[in-house]
């Protein structure tokens, strides 16, 4: 079964992923966890490019182009032989990322962003999509606990961009069925039940 998360940035979509594998594992199933960007050495060496400061001036287009090059590497070298092998994979974040922070978020053509996940990622459509969602001042307030300092000018400007993001996820989880939306104010071992409870009804 293919698995993803996802959610605006510090939703808890990783210790979500943590908590997942370990109770497959403890199931007996094999499963394998993927981060995207990233999961292979190609992938990983896509992200370094991806979320490196010094590469301020990359284009948008540019940005797309390259999660899609890293998923597609990550596609096909993992995913399909894992999933052939009917290994668990769970990829936190996935195609729908990019439809959510490339087009909603960057504002670049959906139509386009869309085509482009159809020919990274082919036939490999996960079964079931977690989305946990937070209120963009929830992000705000975790983001400003990591950093410990009060947010600047650019980075008050990015709450319009997670605002875009996070409509971006309502819109694509109310037209797929493969969507389940969670509500990711809950604490995390009330997530994790909700979760394991979906898994189950798809096994
Ligand atoms: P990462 O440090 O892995 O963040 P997170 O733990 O929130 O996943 O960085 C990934 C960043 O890249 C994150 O801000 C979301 C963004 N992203 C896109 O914009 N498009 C994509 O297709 C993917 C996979 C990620």
């Amino acid at each position: 079964m293919f698995i993803t998360f996802e959610g605006l940035d510090f939703c808890g979509k990783s210790t979500q992923v943590q908590l997942l594998e370990k109770y497959l594992i403890d199931e007996g199933k094999q499963v394998i966890i993927i981060r995207e960007p990233g999961g292979t050495s190609i992938s990983e060496k896509i992200r370094d490019i991806l979320l490196d400061k010094k590469n301020s001036e990359m284009k948008f287009e540019t940005e797309a182009l390259l999660f899609a090059a890293s998923r597609a590497q990550l596609v096909n070298q993992t995913i399909i032989p894992a999933l052939e092998k009917n290994v668990f994979v769970i990829s936190d974040r996935f195609h729908d990322s990019s439809i959510a922070y490339q087009s909603f978020g960057r504002g670049l053509s959906l139509d386009f962003v869309k085509e482009l996940q159809k020919f990274a990622i082919k036939n490999a459509i996960p079964r079931i999509t977690f989305f946990i969602d937070i209120p963009v001042d929830e992000v705000v307030r975790r983001m400003s606990k990591v950093k410990k300092v009060e947010l600047d000018r650019i980075e008050s400007s990015k709450v319009d961009f997670y605002d875009r993001v996070r409509n971006g996820y309502i819109e694509l989880s109310s037209n797929e069925k493969r969507f389940v939306v969670l509500d990711g104010l809950l604490p995390i071992p009330k997530l994790h039940e909700q979760i394991v409870t979906e898994i189950k009804l798809r096994m």
